[in-house]
């Protein structure tokens, strides 16, 4: 099996991977170095919100487990996005699980069980870390010129501020009627 030991770069990207673009190479690779890391922390995300929608227990169970369902997949569609942005200025993006590891701020959740109140606390601290991060992207994106991909950053940085309000507003449900 082969493994990914080497640190992979994002920049420059091969010559046949190089799409041609008017940004400057710094340029470009600023927005690439900005923005792998944010797809990154999206895989962990997803992983542990599905895992969390998966192993869910207790009296919000339903509430709970439609919730996590439609966050993953708002996290999952901005993969894509972050993703092909990337190669649209000429840096190359996401290979495999252990660039992922590489990359990632947000930790894996390898607990065997989590009660769902701690589920909730957790998501809501790891979407605003997500929060924090895209935010600094969105600078970046601007000093380099690239108004595209700080545009979509936007986007995704509005829905994670939603996800985490919603989580955040049901920790507080916890501490006041339970
Ligand atoms: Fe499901």
């Amino acid at each position: 099996m082969q493994t990914m030991k080497r640190e992979v770069k994002g920049y420059p990207a091969p010559s046949h991977l190089a799409t041609i673009t008017d940004l400057t190479p710094l340029e470009a690779k600023a927005v690439t170095d900005a923005v792998n890391p944010l797809i990154a922390d999206a895989f962990a995300l997803y992983v542990k919100t599905k895992n969390f929608h998966w192993h869910l227990y207790g009296p919000h169970f339903r509430d709970y487990h439609l919730l996590f369902d439609e966050q993953a997949e708002q996290i999952f569609e901005s993969i894509d996005v972050m993703a092909e942005r990337v190669r649209k200025v000429g840096g190359t993006t996401i290979h495999s699980i252990s660039h992922i590891a590489q990359l990632q701020s947000i930790e894996d959740d390898n607990n065997e069980s989590v009660s769902a109140g701690e589920m909730v606390r957790r998501l809501m601290e790891d979407n605003a870390h997500a929060a924090d991060m895209i935010r600094s992207a969105i600078t970046v994106c601007d000093k380099n010129r690239d108004s595209a991909t700080s545009n979509s950053l936007q986007d995704i940085l509005d829905k994670t501020e939603r996800r985490k309000w919603f989580l955040f507003e049901i920790v507080q449900g916890t501490k006041y009627t339970e």
